[in-house]
């Protein structure tokens, strides 16, 4: 039979993280259909790979892109990266299963405006995806936060039992809809109230469902190691994997401490299914937050809807220009967001570096001027971390977002180069690639990435071209015991 697409010549990193080979790769159809050292069929089109890896499509785990890849199907900051699923609703914030009845509160304000929240169901939103057919595929998660926001008339507080019964229910239509699990964001002011039972209550919905459980833990700062514990007790309770969202040590008293965090990681590993993302930058970014104002690394103020004209600066040097205090600027700028130099080098490699640990963006697709992480993650784990400062050899690179990801958020028949896969790839060169995103100018797409495909439709090409939009909306499959 005639292949539509042949890969000639291509070094294939299969994304299990095993080592790379020299083959040659059809694809039929939606799928890869043949994989061998020398394929002589026909096909109808053919690309010389020679001297190019070709990988599986990259999954970010961990991204904000929940209303952008509707309105923007052409979605060139992933799709440039060669990524081909992107993972929404995460920190506690989904688009999918929200009503907003008044003003969309922080954080959900990082995923659009109030007139962006139209899909009060997850099949609201499957539906959503599925006509507006983006370049990359779709897999949700809904927001605890969001679920509250539907049932509460205050989120400062911790909800009722009644509340927690109507949130459950939600949560179990949703992942019936195919939601791959639930996400919370208890370190921010919406969730914080939130208490552990009322998370726990909730793994019990997940777990009747086979869904997973992702968490922007309560802290990142000094109370890191109880925050993990919470999060891994949550896990226990509702015997649901659990993924820890951007594992970090945050603010400078916290340095060095992943050491111990990795070590409970290490530990708890033996007795549950745990994994977590990391972004490949020691600044994060998120809406400026009160709790986060401190003097001790710089705060660059990114947005700010009463003082747009701002952004840009650090919030020292505001500060100083209007005579007042960090905490009195910050007031001032507010609602705003901000990117945080609040990590250390260290920490982030030695995340980046461990087993469990995937890829994840957790680009801001809203944020006028966005962290770099929206358009450089993926090749600078690839460039940077992997062939510049070996930090790991490029199959693991690859694994860490590809066969890992699937696997973890159980995305199946996605993930590895195999044949009966899903043709969902990127060729790239592992000479060139990198990120050209930087933080004072961000909004670049990659070098090295030659083509991308998504369900065999050859999607990205290297002239930064969106070649075909054949995305689709990944349901949560049911659980094979
Ligand atoms: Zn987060
Ligand atoms: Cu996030």
């Amino acid at each position: 039979m005639k292949a539509d697409w042949l890969f000639k010549n291509v070094t294939v990193i299969d994304g299990s993280g095993g080592p790379a080979y020299r083959a040659d790769v059809a694809v039929t159809g939606d799928r890869i259909t043949e994989i061998a050292p020398a394929i002589t069929r026909p096909a109808a089109q053919a690309i010389d790979g020679e001297g190019q890896v070709l990988a599986p499509g990259f999954i970010d785990v961990h991204t904000h892109d929940d209303t952008n890849v509707i309105r923007i199907p052409e979605y060139l900051p992933k799709i440039s990266q060669g990524i081909t699923t992107v993972i929404v609703g995460n920190c506690g914030i989904s688009a999918a299963g929200a009503t907003i009845r008044h003003q969309v509160p922080d954080p959900m304000n990082l995923l659009g405006e109030k007139q962006h929240f139209v899909y009060p169901t997850v099949a609201d939103y499957a539906r959503a995806v599925e006509a507006a057919r983006p370049v990359v595929n779709v897999g949700t998660l809904v927001g605890h936060t969001s679920l509250r926001n539907n049932q509460m008339d205050d989120l400062f507080r911790a909800a009722t039992a009644q509340e927690i019964r109507a949130m459950g229910d939600e949560l179990r239509v949703a992942l019936r809809q195919g939601a791959l699990g639930m996400s919370t964001g208890l370190a921010y002011a919406s969730a914080f109230q939130a208490t552990t039972e009322e998370v726990m209550a909730l793994a019990e919905a997940l777990a009747a469902e086979g869904g997973i459980y992702t968490t922007h833990l309560r802290s990142e700062f000094e109370p890191i190691l109880d925050a993990l514990d919470e999060a891994f007790r949550i896990g226990r309770h509702g015997k649901v994997p659990v993924v820890v969202s951007h594992h970090k040590c945050a603010g400078a008293k916290n340095w060095g401490r992943t050491t111990e965090t990795l070590a409970l990681f290490d530990k708890m590993r033996q007795h549950q299914e745990i994994g977590c993302d990391c972004y490949p930058y020691s600044a994060s970014s998120s809406t400026l937050d009160l709790k986060q104002v401190t003097d001790e690394f710089d705060i660059v103020v990114t947005w700010s809807q009463p003082c747009p004209e701002e952004a840009g600066q650090t919030l020292q040097q505001i500060a100083e220009k209007w005579g007042v205090t960090l905490n009195d600027a910050a007031r001032r700028l507010m609602p705003a967001g901000a990117i945080y130099y609040n990590m250390d080098e260290q920490d982030v490699q030695r995340v980046l570096r461990y087993p469990v640990t995937m890829v994840g963006s957790d680009g801001l697709p809203n944020d006028p001027m966005p962290h770099p992480r929206l358009w450089g993650a993926f090749p600078r784990v690839l460039g940077h971390y992997s062939r510049d400062k070996q930090l790991f050899p490029l199959t693991t690179a690859v694994h860490k977002m590809t066969g890992l990801s699937a696997a973890r958020f159980r995305l199946p028949e996605r993930g590895l180069v195999k044949t009966g896969y899903y043709a969902d790839l990127v060729l790239f060169n592992p000479d060139t690639v990198r990120d050209v995103a930087s933080f004072t100018d961000p909004q670049r797409p990659a070098e090295g990435i030659n083509a991308v495909m998504v369900n065999g439709v050859m999607s990205y090409r290297d002239n930064h071209q969106i070649t075909g939009r054949a995305g689709r909306f990944l349901r949560r499959q049911p659980q094979q015991s």
